[in-house]
């Protein structure tokens, strides 16, 4: 006789999105624009130093906490690009992806009881954490402006959440599915707010190398008042066309390391040392490494909308990451779970609705396009769409 299920730690949560898309996308053979991953390598510099250092014997238990000298690197990129110092030892924390650092932080922080305000549309990794953590999740719709199709904080709303109870606010700007950015005058009010209830910040920074038009990134670290209560999340994944080598890292205060190193100690303990050491030479080789990502990417988005001239879909050129929104409101009425489906079997492209990212949030008409892929495959996906 079978086993019966075992009660559910997360009876809400099915297979994801990303996995039903690129299911759906093989087996129509359609063009996959659905889930983030570059079409593209990592350098091969970098690749070849993977090697090298699997050949010298690299291929033990790292230290927990990660390289020496991959941190002393990014300790020293950090206090460059935003003024503040992590102290590499006691500060930085190398994880498997920025999703591990995020379990970690989740983890290490909340307790049953607690709440986490998560923004809506939201990477879909954060709300469970909080739920497994016992903790309560609540959502907040980030503004939406239908006319420019930009979204950003509403400060209103996020006021109205916070509470005594609130332990952690999870943001992730650049922003994964909108583009949305923060500026220096945001980080100001929600130092404002999480002083005021006294509440932590994770801050989910993978885009931070990729934004458009000669806008920049705000870090969270470049605010004092915020830094000292944050967590701020990266990955080489995105900065190195590395999605699956699983490297990220976590940079908080000394007391918030801490805790989040003793979660990460029996999470994975460490992460892969022959790839820790090929980063840590690479970045010593190569310091402007991500000088051009963001022209880089911006050239990939504006192929992609020159080659959707002419179509009906409607769009603002995402400021940031590689997700470009398209409003398909001229073109149906039907929910966006239900056309990326049908659009993925005919005209044959793949993409995210954007539903799926929220639960505070109301219904878009909006479909999120992964365009970290060769011109081919840009011109060759907008090219169906435009049959549409
Ligand atoms: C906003 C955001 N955070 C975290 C991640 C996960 O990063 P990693 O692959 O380094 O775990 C992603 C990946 O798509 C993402 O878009």
């Amino acid at each position: 006789m079978q086993l019966p299920a075992p009660k559910s730690r997360l009876p809400g949560v099915g297979t994801t999105i990303f996995t039903v898309m690129s299911d759906a996308a093989s087996a129509h053979g359609a063009v996959n624009l659905s889930q983030g991953f570059p079409e593209f390598d990592p350098p091969a510099e970098l690749r070849e130093l993977v090697t090298w250092h699997m050949a010298a014997s690299h291929n033990q238990y790292a230290p927990m906490a990660g390289l020496p000298d991959l941190r002393a690197l990014l300790s020293a990129r950090a206090a460059a690009s935003t003024g503040q110092q992590a102290d590499p030892d006691t500060e930085i924390t190398i994880t498997a992806g920025a999703t591990e650092a995020l379990f970690c932080a989740i983890q290490a922080l909340l307790h049953p009881g607690d709440e986490a305000v998560v923004l809506d549309p939201a990477y879909d990794s954060y709300a469970p954490v909080v739920t497994l953590a016992g903790a309560r999740p609540r959502h907040v719709a980030l503004a939406f402006d239908p006319e420019s199709l930009e979204f950003s904080i509403d400060w209103v709303q996020l006021g109205a959440v916070m509470n005594d109870a609130t332990r952690l606010v999870i943001v992730n700007f650049p922003h994964n599915p909108t583009g949305a950015l923060l500026d220096a005058d945001d980080l100001e009010r929600l130092a404002d707010l999480l002083e005021q209830y006294d509440s932590l910040l994770l801050s989910d920074e993978v885009y931070e190398h990729i934004v458009f038009d000669g806008r920049r990134h705000s870090s969270v670290m470049s605010n004092k008042r915020l830094w000292r209560r944050s967590l701020v999340v990266s990955s080489f994944g995105k900065s190195l066309h590395a999605t699956g080598w699983k490297i990220g890292y976590c940079m908080a205060p000394g007391v918030l390391s801490q805790e989040l190193r003793k979660i990460h100690q029996f999470t994975t303990f460490s992460v892969s040392t022959p790839m820790q050491h090929a980063l840590a030479e690479y970045l010593a080789r190569c310091p402007d490494f991500a000088d051009n990502l963001s022209r880089f990417y911006e050239n990939k988005r504006d192929h992609f909308l020159a080659a959707l001239e002419g179509s009906r879909f409607r769009f603002t050129p995402a400021r940031s990451t590689f997700f470009q929104l398209l409003d398909y409101s001229a073109l149906s009425s039907k929910k966006d779970t239900e056309l990326a489906l049908e659009w993925t079997r005919s005209p044959g492209v793949a993409s995210i609705p954007l539903s799926v990212f929220s639960e505070a949030a109301p219904a878009y008409r909006l479909l999120r396009f992964c365009f970290a892929k060769d011109k081919s495959t840009l011109v060759d996906a907008a090219h169906r769409l435009r049959a549409l």
